[in-house]
């Protein structure tokens, strides 16, 4: 039993709404630079719940949708680079919200690459027989992490939760993981602890490369142009890495949802895989990038449009800080 089944999926966006023209008021740029760049008009915003909160009302979603009883749930895996606490893990304030009292729980943080990889486990503890349902939780609060005077990143993120409860299936799963340590500093959050350990020295020196130790602290930092060229690649041949483990062809893919972090980079990458627009899926438009959360929420919408049908093979593609990359195919 390789395969996974979708019993319930949900999703949790928050209320508030910013647009490229909301950015314009704060700083100097326009929905004439942001749309054609990124395929961005607007994001939203988490401006009065915690990431938990957004997490919580996903997952509850998901449990009404699959019809379970939340103390069915094995294990929750929240996959999350945006927390409140470092410990203890959100699956644990998730568990407590939802009531999975049986569930055993824990978090990974793979940036953007966190679904694909929480799905990667999951896939694992289902076909080991070691947990009959577990549910995952991408739940993501970058306005946490933004600088916003910064124009080249803050105007690409959002704020948003997906979830799905899985159960094993004889279906075919293919995944794929991968990550370029090397590349650690072309997008990263340093966490700024207020020390006062008097017997500490200077550790900056322990960095070197792009790593800037004069950024802003507990903020976002990019080397845009660099994550850009190393996503094109790294969706292309994430996808034919896992297609080529099922014996697929790309063009038996029925639909794909890939990371949305900008529309050129979805177009470039699923141009060089011949796949054709009609079939990937995107609401980068309306959600701007919600980092892991982006492919869970696309499976929600796609679920409650009615367009996942049983025997569709749907593919997810992503990337993300690490930098890491993956892919997995499963037919539904
Ligand atoms: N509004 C107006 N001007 C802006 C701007 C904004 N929001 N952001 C940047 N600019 C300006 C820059 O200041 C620069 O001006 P200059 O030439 O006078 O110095 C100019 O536009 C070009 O900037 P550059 O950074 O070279 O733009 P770009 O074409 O590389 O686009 C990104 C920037 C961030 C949109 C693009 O690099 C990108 O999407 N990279 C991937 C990032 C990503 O996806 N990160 C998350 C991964 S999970």
């Amino acid at each position: 039993m390789n395969g996974l089944e979708i019993l319930g999926t949900g999703s949790y966006v928050p209320d508030f709404e910013a647009d490229n023209d909301k950015f314009s008021e704060i700083l100097d740029t326009s929905d004439e630079w942001i749309y054609p760049r990124t395929g961005i008009k607007r994001r939203h915003l988490a401006v009065d719940k915690p990431n938990h909160f957004m997490a919580s009302e996903a997952a509850k979603k998901a449990v009404e949708d699959a019809g379970i009883d939340p103390k069915d749930i094995d294990l929750i895996i929240v996959s999350t680079c945006t927390p409140e606490f470092f410990y203890p893990a959100m699956s644990c304030l998730v568990q407590k919200r939802i009531g999975a009292v049986n569930a055993a729980c824990f978090d990974v943080n793979a940036a953007c690459t966190g679904f694909i990889t929480a799905l990667d486990i999951a896939q694992k503890y289902l076909a080991a027989d070691k947990y009959k349902t577990v549910m995952i939780v991408s739940s993501e609060k970058l306005s946490n992490q933004q600088d916003y005077t910064d124009r080249a990143s803050c105007i690409l993120f959002g704020d948003a939760a997906g979830a799905v409860v899985l159960r094993g299936s004889d279906k075919p799963f293919y995944s794929f993981l991968g990550a370029e340590g090397d590349e650690f500093d072309a997008l990263y959050c340093k966490i700024h602890y207020e020390h006062n350990c008097p017997f500490y020295e200077d550790q900056d020196a322990f960095y070197n490369g792009r790593f800037d130790t004069f950024a802003k602290q507990n903020y976002l930092w990019q080397d845009g142009k660099a994550v850009y060229k190393f996503a094109v690649n790294a969706m292309h041949n994430a996808v034919l890495n896992v297609a080529a483990q099922g014996g697929y062809d790309v063009s038996d893919l029925d639909i794909i949802i890939p990371h949305q972090a900008n529309m050129r980079i979805i177009g470039k990458a699923t141009e060089l895989l011949g796949i054709p627009p009609e079939k990937v899926y995107t609401n980068i438009e309306y959600m701007g990038n919600v980092s892991s959360a982006c492919i869970p929420v696309g499976i929600d919408e796609l679920n409650h449009a009615g367009r996942l049908k049983t025997g569709m093979k749907l593919c997810v593609v992503g990337f993300g800080a690490g930098l890491t990359y993956g892919a997995a195919i499963m037919e539904l």
